[in-house]
C-alpha cells in the first residue's frame, strides 16, 4: 500500500517520513534521494539528471518511472511511503494506473504558507552520505556540521540556494498544485497543517495515518 506525501519543497515531508519511518516501521521511497543516489553512483540516469535537479526543474517522467518500477515493491501488506511523487497530473495517472499491484491508501498534502518554506530550506542541512537532514535553527545536530545518525559531514543542497529554491516554488506552483485539485476530488485526499513543531505536525499526520489503517 502507498501512502502519498506531497507539499512544497520544504514543507517537512522527508522529516516526517522519517517519523513515520521509525515510529510506524513504514518503508519510504524519496524520488529526490533516489534520484541524488544515481547522481552520487555517476550512473547513466544520474548523468541525465544532474543538471535539471541543479536547475530546480522537473526530471522526466520516464526516468521517474523507472525508479518507480526498480523500487516500489508489489507487497499490498507493506506501507510505502511516496515522497516526491507523484510531482505533475501524468505522474499522479500512473500511480492510479499501477494501483492493482500496489494501491494508493492516501494523499496526504502537507501544507505550509510560501513564506516560511525559504526559511525552512536556506537553514537545511543533508548528510550526503545518508540523506538525514538538520536545520541549523529549528533541529541543529548534537556536533555543528556533522550527522547525529552516521559521523558524515553535513552540507547544504546545491538547489536549496534562493534563486534555486524560488525557481522550485514557481515550479511547484505550476506542475504540482494541479495534482492536488486531482486527489481533492477523491476521498484518498488529507490536509495536513505543516505549521508547528515536527512533533505536533507528526501528531496530526499519526491521526490521519491511523485512520487509514484501522
Ligand atoms: P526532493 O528531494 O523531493 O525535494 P522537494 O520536494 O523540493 O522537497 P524537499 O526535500 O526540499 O523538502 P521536504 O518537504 O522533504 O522538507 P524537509 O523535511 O527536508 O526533489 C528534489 C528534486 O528532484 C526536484 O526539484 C526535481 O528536480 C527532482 N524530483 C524529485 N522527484 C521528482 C518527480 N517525482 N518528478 C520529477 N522530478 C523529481 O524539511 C526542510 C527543512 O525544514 C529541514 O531543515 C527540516 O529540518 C526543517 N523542518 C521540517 N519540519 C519542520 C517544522 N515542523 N518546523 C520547523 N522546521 C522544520
Amino acid at each position: 500500500m502507498i501512502l502519498v506525501l506531497v507539499g512544497p519543497p520544504g514543507a517537512g515531508k522527508g522529516t516526517q517520513a522519517d517519523m513515520l519511518v521509525s515510529r510506524k516501521g513504514f518503508r519510504t521511497l524519496s524520488t529526490g534521494d533516489a534520484l541524488r543516489k544515481h547522481i552520487k553512483n555517476r550512473t547513466d540516469i544520474g548523468k541525465v539528471v544532474a543538471d535539471i535537479m541543479g536547475r530546480g526543474e522537473l526530471v522526466p517522467d520516464d526516468v521517474l518511472f523507472k525508479i518507480l518500477e526498480e523500487e516500489l515493491g508489489t507487497d499490498k501488506e507493506e506501507v510505502v511511503l511516496l515522497d516526491g511523487y507523484p510531482r505533475n497530473v501524468e505522474q499522479a495517472k500512473t500511480l492510479s494506473a499501477i494501483g492493482t499491484k500496489n494501491p494508493v491508501m492516501g494523499v496526504v498534502h502537507v501544507d505550509v504558507p510560501k513564506e516560511m518554506l525559504v526559511e525552512r530550506l536556506s537553514g537545511r542541512r543533508t548528510c550526503g552520505s545518508c540523506s538525514a537532514t538538520f536545520h541549523v535553527v529549528t533541529n541543529p545536530p548534537q556536533k555543528n556540521g556533522v550527522c547525529d545518525r552516521c559521523g558524515e559531514v553535513l552540507v547544504q543542497r546545491p538547489d536549496d540556494s534562493e534563486d534555486k529554491v524560488q525557481k522550485r516554488l514557481e515550479v511547484y506552483e505550476t506542475s504540482t498544485e494541479p495534482v492536488l485539485s486531482y486527489y481533492k476530488n477523491t476521498n484518498a485526499y488529507f490536509r495536513v497543517d505543516g505549521v508547528g513543531t515536527t512533533d505536533e505536525v507528526y501528531t496530526r499526520l499519526e491521526d490521519v495515518v491511523s485512520g487509514l489503517l484501522r
